[in-house]
């Protein structure tokens, strides 16, 4: 099949275009390059760098040239989203609606498109599966929400072939350390350059954090089934920023030191989702441990220096 992958030279984009590349598709990428790095696309995908709001996105889709988009591209700075929520509004809702259109008119046969379990706001009931009340607390679980409206729009209206997926917390190699969100990769960045991060809050919140080699997986996993439907993508484990910050420790082998400041407003106490949907669909079940996906991850940006 011939896939463009939106978002591809970002974090957790790359390793899809990688998946399917491996997989034998062909790969084309659509990524504006503003979070994403050109070193992290994969040999043998093409990189179209345009904006997802663009006319020049819509005439490529409209090409008629693609099987299958699997959509990655996003604004995804939560406390951004808080400050400018028509920027975030702007890409997440009118940049996703852009390409679900153009992709119903071209005929594609399937999408795979990148949500969030940040559209469910405070999580009442862990772990939290996909009938969980979804009551986001910030404009980028807003804007993420009303873009899976629009899709399940799509689909049930046009009947568009569409798999949204939420994700929890993914973590690993070239996540970007400059974003706000993301712990795994801003603390090892702030300890490789001998820098003290800051928890907000006293570091009890937990978090189900997903390895992106698992994520990956799963979004070939769901092209391949040609699913339909909004699944969580997680591991339905949860760890603490104190257990995640012991784990760091124990991978470099160095007892780094921490801050801790004000808890951050918008921020859900505990978060744990339910895979147990897809993996029933699909047979997909996560692999990666968080000590081992800690480990790989720390190894990743300590030799990448
Ligand atoms: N990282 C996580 O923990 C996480 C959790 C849940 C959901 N998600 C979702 O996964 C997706 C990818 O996240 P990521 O962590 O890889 O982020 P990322 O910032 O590394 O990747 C996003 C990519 O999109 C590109 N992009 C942004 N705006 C664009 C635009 N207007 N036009 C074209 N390209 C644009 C960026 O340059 C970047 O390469 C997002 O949709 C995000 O909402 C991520």
């Amino acid at each position: 099949m011939k896939i463009l992958v939106t978002g591809g030279a970002g974090f957790i984009g790359s390793h899809v275009a990688e998946a399917y590349l491996q997989a034998g598709h062909t790969v084309d990428i659509i990524d504006n390059l503003s979070m994403g790095y050109v070193e992290n696309i994969p040999a043998g995908a093409t990189l179209h760098n345009i904006d997802i709001t663009s006319d020049a996105c819509t005439d490529l889709i409209m090409s008629g040239e693609y099987d299958a988009i699997n959509h990655h591209a996003a604004h995804m700075e939560l406390r951004v989203s808080v400050d400018k929520p028509v920027h975030d509004a702007g890409i997440n809702i009118l940049g996703s609606l852009r390409i679900f259109e153009a992709a119903r008119k071209s005929k594609v046969k399937h999408l795979v498109v990148a949500s969030t379990t940040a559209v469910l706001g405070e999580f009442v009931n862990l772990p939290a599966d996909e009938t969980h009340p979804v009551r986001p607390i910030a404009p980028y679980g807003v804007s993420k929400r009303a873009m899976e409206i629009y899709a399940e729009y799509e689909r049930i209206v046009h009947g568009l072939s569409m798999t949204i997926l939420r994700y929890t917390n993914v973590y690993g190699p070239r996540q970007n350390p400059h974003g706000e969100s993301g712990v795994i990769a801003i603390f090892l960045e702030k300890f490789l350059k001998n820098e003290v991060p800051t928890i907000h809050g006293d570091g009890g919140q937990e978090r189900d954090y997903i390895h992106v080699h698992d994520v990956a997986r799963a979004n070939l996993a769901a092209l391949e089934h040609r699913l339909n439907g909004t699944f969580h993508i997680c591991r339905n484990d949860a760890a603490s920023v104190n257990d995640v910050v012991l784990a760091l420790r124990s991978a470099l082998g160095n007892d780094y030191s921490v801050n801790n400041g004000p808890a951050k407003a918008g921020d859900p106490a505990k978060t744990r989702g339910s895979h147990d949907l897809f993996t029933a669909q699909t047979g997909w079940r996560p692999t990666v441990d968080l000590t081992s996906g800690i480990l790989e991850t720390a190894l990743w940006f300590r030799d990448r220096k």
